[in-house]
């Protein structure tokens, strides 16, 4: 992943990099370095972790230069070190990159027999090094990247700073995310519009193939024919603001309790409240009824979004659906059928293997709807037609409120399935569109469970290992449930069918073990209930999340019952999504974790 910025200035830029770098963070978080001209050299400052140990580095080592570089990096090759963190840099050229060279190592074969020594474990080390050895053979910058860019296999953005060329950055992408920003005098490029938005709204998005030779005053794009190309300059509209934490103590707590607002907005966007009907925010270019099959593909929760709209496409609009976690789709070869549906969930809208998936069904002549919270993303751009979720920008790296947001826009698109079908009449959609309405204020009312949850959390952070439980709906929610536990905890955690415990999870279950068993009262509760009468024999500990019927009707003892306002059944997810979210993060903060950036982690994953 990485984030990438580069910026031709009028004035030191040291500190303007450092201000974008905190805009890219969620893209990585490892180490993070900028490398300036000062005078005819190359400068770098770099340090390990977190974007403070690099400040705290150039204020003890200030960078005067007025053109430079900078890099926040998630490691994917070497580990997190001062060594591997970008800038990398030879005599004469310095570069930071985003993505993967995936021929890195023959590419490093090759250049060292010619004499290039590597100073890191890196495989960007090697375009550095590659371009160097053709400005060694007489080449200009703009020509030795030329000859560079396509001895590259994999995906790459890049921004190059040279030696001696004080008016002069070349930037290129191939599969990751790279932006031009437009200045009064001054040249960006960045790995997004929101890194550039304290400097620029101005933007040009490099389409694949693309690069770009950038002076302080024009910007040349290239394709990757080498034919100069013309992309639209566009108006970003993102936020020069960072957006802050508000009283609360992590990003993670502030989104979870933005969710009754962002999840209205979004209701807001997709029905008419008055006449209770949806309004999908633009016409669909096809017809539900054309569709054959729905296939659904995205990363992590996602891709629990699209599970649960699964169901809800399947019960309400009688449509057969795939869901795959995008990583798998292509290479698995999937027999996409010309003139289906392929949808792709994604709150960043950069996710290589979403992006990937997308591009895959694009190719099978699909069409393509992409959910997306970042309208300017790459996934919204390249999507036939966009679905915005109205989560707003989300920080904290554990999903949330986008979450909730995609499950709302889901669940309005599979009413509309419905309806265009003729599985559900006039009363049938109002009577949906009305219970999506109760959503805000279902969602308020399970907040107030917070509390509870604190005092449970106790319990939780002294676990091992945690199970979580559900069916129908709740299945895939016990999926995200356990994923949220791990990533902020690192307790270990599985989520479960309900009736899939018997085949062997249960094995797991001793007095020690906490079940966390999601069971809102519905036409599945009974055999859930069975299924927690399983675990309760084997002395589990179970925490049952449920309504006050269920919690009167179960008859298993629990270590604790948390229990959530009365609901129709079929949008429950969005409301357990609450209490679920609530667990991981109170056990986080009892184990004292990085919440908000948790180890190994980014915000944005657009490495394969
Ligand atoms: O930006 P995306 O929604 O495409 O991201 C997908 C996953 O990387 C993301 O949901 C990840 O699993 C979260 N950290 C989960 O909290």
């Amino acid at each position: 992943m990485c984030g990438i910025v580069g910026i031709l200035g009028r004035g030191p830029v040291a500190e303007q990099l450092v201000e974008s770098l905190k805009r890219l963070e969620y893209r990585g978080y490892d180490s993070a370095g900028v490398a300036t001209l000062e005078g005819d050299h190359l400068e770098r400052r770099r340090a390990e972790g977190k974007l403070k140990n690099l400040e705290a580095r150039l204020s003890g080592d200030p960078l005067s230069g007025h053109t430079g570089i900078g890099h926040t990096r998630w490691a994917t090759h070497g580990k997190p070190t001062e060594s591997n963190a970008h800038p990398h840099a030879t005599d004469n050229v310095a570069i930071v990159h985003n993505g993967i060279i995936e021929n890195f190592r023959e590419l490093r074969a090759e250049l060292e027999q010619n004499g290039a020594s590597f100073a890191s474990e890196t495989d960007t080390e090697v375009v550095a090094h590659l371009v160097e050895s053709h400005l060694k053979n007489g080449y200009s910058p703009q020509d030795a990247v030329k000859a560079s860019l396509p001895r590259l296999r994999g995906a790459f953005a890049l921004a190059f700073l040279f030696k001696g060329h004080n008016d002069l950055m070349i930037g290129a992408r191939k599969g990751s995310p790279l932006a031009i920003g437009h200045g009064d005098g001054e040249m960006y490029l960045g790995s997004d519009a929101i890194a550039l938005a304290p400097f620029t709204d101005t933007i040009t998005y490099l389409e694949d193939g693309d690069w770009v030779v950038l002076t302080r005053t024009i910007g040349v794009i290239y394709d990757s024919n080498g034919a100069v190309a013309h992309r639209e300059t566009l108006k970003s509209g993102a936020s020069s603001f960072l957006v802050d934490r508000a009283n609360y103590r992590h990003f993670m707590a502030k989104e979870i309790h933005e969710q009754t607002e962002v999840v209205g907005q979004t209701l807001a966007r997709y029905v008419d409240m008055t006449a209770k009907r949806i309004a999908l925010p633009f016409e669909l270019p096809f017809d539900f009824n054309d569709i054959g099959r729905i296939s659904i593909t995205a990363c992590g929760t996602a891709s629990y979004a699209g599970h649960v709209a699964k169901y809800w496409f399947e019960r309400l609009a009688r449509m057969p659906v795939e869901i795959d976690v995008a990583s798998e789709l292509r290479y698995r070869e999937a027999p996409l059928r010309k003139g289906d549906l392929a949808i792709v969930i994604s709150q960043s809208g950069e996710t290589a293997d979403t992006l990937a998936a997308l591009r895959y069904a694009k190719a099978q002549g699909l069409h393509t709807v992409s959910v997306v919270n970042v309208p300017t993303s790459t996934i919204a751009r390249e999507s036939e037609t966009v679905l915005p979720t109205l989560a707003g920008p989300e920080i904290g790296v554990a999903s949330t409120k986008a979450f909730t947001c995609q499950l709302m826009v889901m669940a309005a698109l599979a009413i509309a399935a419905g309806k265009e079908r003729g599985e559900l009449s006039d009363i049938d959609e109002m009577k949906f569109v009305g219970e999506l309405i109760e959503v805000p204020r279902l969602i308020a009312a399970a907040l107030a469970i917070e509390p509870q949850i604190e005092k449970l959390a106790l319990d939780i952070a002294k676990s091992s290992a945690v199970l979580y439980l559900g069916r129908g709906t709740s299945f895939p929610l016990a999926l995200e449930g356990a994923l949220k536990l791990k990533e902020i905890s690192y307790i270990h955690a599985e989520g479960y069918a309900a009736g899939e415990l018997k085949h062997g999870p249960i094995a797991l279950i001793d007095e020690s073990m906490p079940v966390v068993v999601i069971a809102p009262y519905d036409r599945v509760f009974e055999k859930t209930v069975s299924n927690m009468q399983e675990v309760a024999a084997r002395g589990g500990n179970i925490i049952l999340m449920t309504d006050a019927t269920g919690a009167s009707e179960a008859t298993v003892d629990s270590l604790a019952t948390i229990v959530l306002p009365d609901m129709a059944s079929t949008f429950t997810p969005m409301v357990y999504a609450i209490p679920v979210q609530l667990l991981a993060y109170h056990t986080a903060v009892v184990m004292g974790t990085d919440v908000d950036q948790p180890r190994n982690l980014a915000k944005s994953v657009t490495v394969e």
